[in-house]
């Protein structure tokens, strides 16, 4: 086992990378998200798990919408801003996810089907 930060992986090394619940965490989403796509090999694939809620504040009224706000304001934020991150938090939902996709590089965008509430899966091809 190899303990690394993410934003220094070796390049085109991967047909499979995935992260979980990472990125939404992260000091620099893109600067992860562009070493992720480079560490990948020719049509590799990058999985990455996300917390299931809506970049709209409405839409997350819910009790799962509660607590990932205040799990994301005692952690997730905190843990990036800390480093004069992004801050981006666990709510960041499936718009800024894309956004932050096409910003690092990838091409391929996906939301995949899964049976579990609480995530949301994406597939991301250079
Ligand atoms: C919410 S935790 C998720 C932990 C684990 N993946 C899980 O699902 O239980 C977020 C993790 O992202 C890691 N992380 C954030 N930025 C990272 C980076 N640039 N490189 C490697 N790990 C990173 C943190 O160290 C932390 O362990």
């Amino acid at each position: 086992m190899t303990v690394a930060d993410g934003t220094e992986l070796p390049e085109g090394r991967f047909d499979l990378v995935s992260t979980f619940d990472v990125v939404h965490d992260s000091v620099d989403p893109v600067g992860l998200m562009s070493a992720i796509r480079g560490a990948l090999r020719e049509d590799g694939t990058y999985l990455m798990l996300e917390m299931n809620a809506s970049g709209d504040v409405e839409e997350n009224r819910n009790p799962l919408g509660k607590f990932l706000y205040n799990v994301s304001t005692l952690y997730c934020m905190t843990t990036s801003l800390a480093h004069g991150g992004a801050g981006i938090g666990a709510c960041m939902g499936q718009e800024k996810a894309r956004e932050l996709a096409y910003a690092a590089g990838f091409t391929h965008f996906r939301k995949l089907p899964i049976e579990e509430p609480f995530s949301v899966l994406y597939e991301l091809k250079a």
